[in-house]
């Protein structure tokens, strides 16, 4: 701030020496040197021209108001033998204000143009600076895109030998004797069989089915999950209960997708009693559509994930990929419902899908 009011004072303190300076000369120099005296006395309009075009009509008015005061007695010095000369005097007098407001308006003008192009080129900057952004942002998801791409066909192409390898493992299993490669053949089948299901998770959120959409009765679906985890849920000591609602709507999904979703629900469940509970399914009609329940009295959900459950990768399981709840919501979400996370006072997890009609 101190630096432009010091340009100020110091522009008008040359101003008013100039003035003054231009004054003494003018005053000093006798009419017998009339071409000397009379271009001095145009010298006033330097200090009105800089005051105009740098402080704008009022400046340049102030400066021509000063110069004509400081003029003034030099008409009545000469107002006995030059009475013509004096009239001129008080044409010049005026020009000097005409000059002020002319160049001050003018001045004005251009600052204003000047301000004008000033935030022009701001916005252009402003403008410049996101789109660049925006631009980078675009390189980014095109590569990310085409590394995902790329995962996706890797992973396919994984499948295969996958397939193989089981397969030629199964065969090797049924003639060999020794107890010790039993044991490593029962681990490779293991690791085999976790590897084709994270690449089956993989591609099933990397390249969703478009549902096939057929009326479906709800208690069917959840029967058939069911039968899938029965067996281990007996190994881990967990109870599995039903209450399921027998006047339910039939609803428009595709129950296969929705039997996967619920599924991934159920696994969950099991992962989270590894000694033992009870896993509930309920089912009941909601508005036209149904409400599935699936719930678990197990240790509950980690508050490091609850707010991003269905992100995915997200896992507290050495062993887990983090993609079953993704894929539930995808699949859920895709047939038309919403999957989410009960809360109550109850230990335990439960997680809520809503079918429309
Ligand atoms: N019933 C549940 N009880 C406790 N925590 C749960 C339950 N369901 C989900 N979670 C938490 O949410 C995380 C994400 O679950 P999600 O099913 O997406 O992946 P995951 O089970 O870890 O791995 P994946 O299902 O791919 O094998 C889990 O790691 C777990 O911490
Ligand atoms: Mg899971």
């Amino acid at each position: 701030m101190g630096q432009p009011d010091a340009r100020v004072w110091r522009d008008a303190f040359v101003i008013c020496v100039s003035i003054v300076l231009v004054t003494v000369l003018h005053y000093a120099t006798d009419t017998k040197f009339l071409v000397l005296h009379e271009a001095f006395q145009r010298f006033y309009y330097l200090p009105i021209i800089f005051a105009a075009y740098r402080y704008g009509v009022r400046g340049g008015l102030a400066t021509s108001l000063f110069s004509a005061a400081i003029y003034v007695p030099h008409i009545f010095f000469h107002w006995e033998d030059l009475r013509a000369y004096a009239l001129s005097q008080y044409w010049e007098m005026t020009l000097f204000q005409v000059v002020a407001v002319v160049t001050g308006l003018l001045s004005n003008a251009g600052r204003r143009e000047r301000r004008k192009s000033e935030q022009a080129a701001e916005a252009l900057g402003a403008a410049y600076a996101e789109l660049k952004a925006t631009v980078e942002q675009l390189v980014a998801a095109e590569r990310m895109a085409s590394i995902a791409q790329l995962s996706l066909s890797l992973v396919h192409e994984v499948r295969n030998p996958l397939g193989a390898i089981r397969g030629a493992t199964e065969a090797v299993e049924t003639c060999v004797d020794s107890a010790e490669a039993r044991e490593f053949l029962g681990i490779i089948h293991t690791e085999v069989n976790r590897l084709n299901r994270l690449v089956s998770d993989f591609l099933e959120y990397g390249r969703p089915r478009p549902p096939e959409k057929l009326p479906t009765h709800a208690n069917e679906v959840v029967e058939s999950v069911i039968a899938l985890v029965k067996k281990r849920a007996a190994e881990q000591g967990v109870a599995i209960r039903r209450d399921l609602n027998e006047n339910l709507p039939v609803v428009p999904v595709d129950s296969e997708q929705i039997k996967q979703a619920l599924f991934n629900l159920a696994l969950n469940g099991l992962d989270a009693m590894p000694d033992g509970g009870t896993l509930e399914f309920t089912t009941v009609a909601e508005g036209d559509g149904v409400a599935v329940t699936v719930s678990d009295t197990g240790k509950g959900v980690a508050p490091s994930v609850r707010e991003n459950l269905f992100r995915p990768f997200l896992t507290t399981k050495a062993r887990g990929t983090g993609l079953g709840l993704a894929i539930s919501e995808r699949l859920v979400s895709q047939n038309g419902g919403t999957i989410n996370l009960v809360t109550s006072s109850r230990p335990g997890t439960a997680f809520q899908v809503k079918l429309p009609s």
